[in-house]
């Protein structure tokens, strides 16, 4: 359906943007003196949200007894989904380590005082730059893709004189009900290995001077929000921790379950986590297996939201098309995943008749919208609009294409507004190019 535009549900918790006299909020503070004071495209970040999303996590996770706190549970956040050092740090400080998958997310996520214990680093191409770092760095283990890359990591090791410890990535051949650019959990993905392959890999681990196998890993895919596969790929690398276990006498530290837990989009519903929790702290109950999760989008999703103006509302070939400040460079999800954001006005009050519109950006693609076919009350030129559930995957795929300038952050915590990244300029454009 189209109609999705003016957020009727809030999100569980209470919505981080609700409306105060017709206005959409954030903290005490209204978008549009956001907007007005920062200038549009302006990407604006709840930071109670995200450590309330924590909360949430943490909360069903433990709700069988367990101490939040104990070593029982490792919620590694996700950086790609938002790696902006405020966001890391805010993170850190409550506790949450890393899922990282280079070595500038590993710099970010170390200068943010992640502690390195708790950092897993993922990834079918790292380099042995990237290795030698995670390696002398500490990072609690490399999430081993590929037998070759494990090769690979037992030599860099050696030459350091250090051991890596490691978790194989397996491949469950599960199916996930996702977009296909983010189902990583089915055997034709170029993500893990077979259960087959883990098991040899854990083999020549075992028999490697300069490896050691600490955990298993698995991630199926991003924004699912049925509990069903994760259980399914759960009940697949417990099998392999199990004959780990009975074929090489290794006990396993941990399982990581990945991350992919989906939010709402303003239509469907988000994931039920703690029915997700519940399934899978009572298949490792009796086991010492510590849970690893690698959330991204669920905490920072709906935390986040893009706000943009309007800078004109063209009729042509029948459709009506709202044009705004942003688009595609700031916010590639719709165009590149189909991603539905709900869009709203800041000020309910500059909406006129509700029409299907299309909002597009001012990028020369014609693959460059926001939303396509949805019901707004059509504002008028000079509004500001709001797209939603943009905290994650947003501002981090951005790009400069077209010589578009990158938007400014702000982070709203405890009722305090701090700019955490500036506007781009136009020398930040060209600071790294020669001209002859
Ligand atoms: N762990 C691993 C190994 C991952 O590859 C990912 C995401 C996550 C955890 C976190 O997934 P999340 O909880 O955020 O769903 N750009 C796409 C999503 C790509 C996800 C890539 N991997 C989008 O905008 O939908």
């Amino acid at each position: 359906m189209g109609a999705g535009v003016l957020r009727t549900r809030p999100p569980p918790g209470g919505d981080p943007f609700a409306r105060l006299g017709g206005v959409l909020t954030c903290g005490s503070h209204s978008l549009e003196d956001l907007a007005n004071e920062h200038a549009t495209p302006l990407y604006v970040y709840d930071g109670d949200r995200i450590l309330e999303r924590l909360a949430t996590l943490r909360d069903a996770f433990a709700a069988d007894g367990a101490d939040p706190g104990s070593p029982g549970l490792v919620v590694a956040y996700s950086v790609k989904a938002n790696p902006g050092l405020a966001i890391l740090k805010l993170l850190a400080r409550a506790g949450a380590g890393a899922d990282i998958v280079s070595g500038g997310e590993l710099h970010r996520s170390l200068r943010a005082g992640v502690p390195a214990g708790l950092i897993v680093f993922a990834g079918v191409g790292k380099t042995r730059d990237e290795m030698r770092y995670g390696l002398r760095s500490g990072i609690r283990a490399f999430h081993v893709e590929s037998a070759q890359e494990l090769d690979v990591l037992g030599s860099v090791a050696g030459d350091l004189g250090q051991v890596a410890p490691i978790a194989v990535r397996v491949n469950p051949d599960v199916d996930s009900p996702t977009h296909a650019f983010t189902r990583t959990g089915h055997a034709r993905a170029k993500f893990g290995v077979s259960p087959g392959r883990a098991l040899e890999m854990y083999r020549f681990t075992a028999e490697h001077p300069f490896l050691r196998a600490v955990g298993v890993d698995v991630h199926i895919g991003s924004q699912i929000r049925d509990p069903v596969p994760f259980v399914n790929a759960l009940d697949v690398v417990l099998e392999v921790a199990g004959k780990v276990r009975g074929d090489l006498g290794i006990d396993l530290e941990y399982v990581d379950l990945g991350g992919g837990f989906g939010i709402s989009d303003g239509e469907a519903d988000e994931l039920d986590v703690r029915a997700l929790a519940r399934a899978i702290t009572r298949r490792l109950h009796g086991t010492s297996l510590t849970l690893v999760i690698e959330p991204g989008r669920f905490l920072v999703g709906d935390a986040g939201v893009l706000v943009t103006r309007v800078l004109y509302v063209k009729r042509s070939g029948g459709k009506t098309f709202v044009v705004t400040d942003a688009g595609m460079t700031d916010l590639i999800r719709p165009s590149h995943y189909g991603g539905i954001h709900a869009v709203s006005l800041v000020r309910e009050q500059d909406g006129g008749p509700v029409e299907a519109v299309d909002v597009v950006g001012p990028v020369c693609e014609q693959g460059d919208f926001l939303a396509r076919d949805r019901h707004l009350a059509l504002p008028h030129p000079g509004a500001l609009l709001c797209v939603h559930q943009a905290g994650a995957y947003g501002f981090t795929m951005s790009s400069n294409y077209n010589s578009r300038l990158r938007p400014a952050e702000l982070l709203v915590r405890g009722g305090r507004v701090k700019r955490v990244r500036r506007r781009e300029s136009y020398s930040d454009l060209i600071r790294n190019e020669a001209d002859e």
